[in-house]
């Protein structure tokens, strides 16, 4: 049976009820985080509970027991006997059930607070001899570096990308790259690496970071600088990032083969260096 947490008890997921009047719900107002626990540790607990606090106050949603999340976290590894597979939490905060109204409830409500963990096989295969993505056009809001749960043009984007047999979907916005619809995107142009600057047009991935912070010790070059898609030519590597797949080359972007069709050198030193990273984790 799956244990959750919901608004500060555990209990069977089944048994949560929630209310219509959510708005998260109604409105999609709500936050999330995912974090990847590795046999042993969660990989960078503090950067996801730091983006997890920065996106309640940028839609100031007030969760008392934000602090807690880690031990929430760890509490849901647990319970499921989870400790020694590979797994996912996820947690998500809304603004809490009122009669429907555009403006905040008076008096404020409680939040809704949900977590789960589950058990993760990662995918191998495509991080091993890179996948295909597609390209569509950023149709998302201007507010992208919160990490919403209203995520429609990204689940919209993906599932164009599935239903064609592509592994993501990018995203392009005015001509420039973006990110994807649930990972960052990392360019390699003549030796440099390059990624979209944090801004309000990307999530600021907490993988992202940490290749970045790698990158930066182990001389790589990198600039946060956005590529243009007609410039995609000259791109002789691609790779994605995020929390479950942390680092996955891209060999095809539609019809345009990367590469020559196999992960280059930057990807895979970086990819070894990420795992010396997590490794490092787990002796520490
Ligand atoms: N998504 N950009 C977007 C739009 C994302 O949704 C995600 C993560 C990332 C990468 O962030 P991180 O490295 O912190 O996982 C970038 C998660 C995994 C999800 O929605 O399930």
């Amino acid at each position: 049976m799956d244990i959750a947490y919901f608004n500060g008890t555990y209990m069977p997921r089944d048994e949560i009820r929630i209310s219509p009047d959510d708005r998260g719900f109604l409105f999609a107002e709500g936050i999330y985080e995912v974090v990847r626990w590795y046999q042993g540790f969660f990989f960078d607990m503090d950067g996801h509970l730091a983006r997890m606090k920065r996106s309640l106050k940028e839609t100031f949603i007030t969760w008392p027991d934000e602090d807690k999340f880690p031990a929430i976290a760890h509490d849901l590894i647990r319970l499921n006997h989870l400790e020694n597979l590979q797994s996912l939490v996820y947690l998500q905060v809304t603004r809490g059930a009122a009669i429907r109204s555009h403006a905040f409830p008076i008096p404020p409500v409680n939040p809704t607070v949900y977590a789960f963990a589950k058990e993760f096989t990662p995918e191998n295969t495509g991080r091993e001899s890179g996948v295909a993505i597609t390209v569509r056009e950023d149709i998302r809001w201007a507010r992208c570096d919160i990490k919403s749960t209203a995520l429609l043009p990204n689940t919209l984007g993906f599932q164009d990308a599935v239903s064609k047999g592509f592994s993501e979907c990018a995203f392009v916005r005015n001509g420039m790259i973006t990110e994807c619809s649930h990972s960052n995107i990392f360019l390699v142009q003549k030796g440099i690496v390059h990624t979209h600057p944090e801004s309000e047009s990307i999530l600021s991935g907490i993988t992202r970071k940490n290749i970045i912070r790698l990158a930066r010790r182990e001389r790589i070059p990198l600039k946060e600088e956005a590529v243009a898609l007609r410039r995609l030519s000259g791109v002789q590597e691609i790779f994605i990032t995020n929390t479950s797949g942390e680092i996955t080359p891209v060999v095809r972007v539609d019809n345009f083969v990367i590469g020559g069709g196999i992960p280059g050198p930057v990807t895979r030193i970086l990819r070894e260096r990420f795992n010396d990273q997590i490794c490092s984790y787990k002796h520490s």
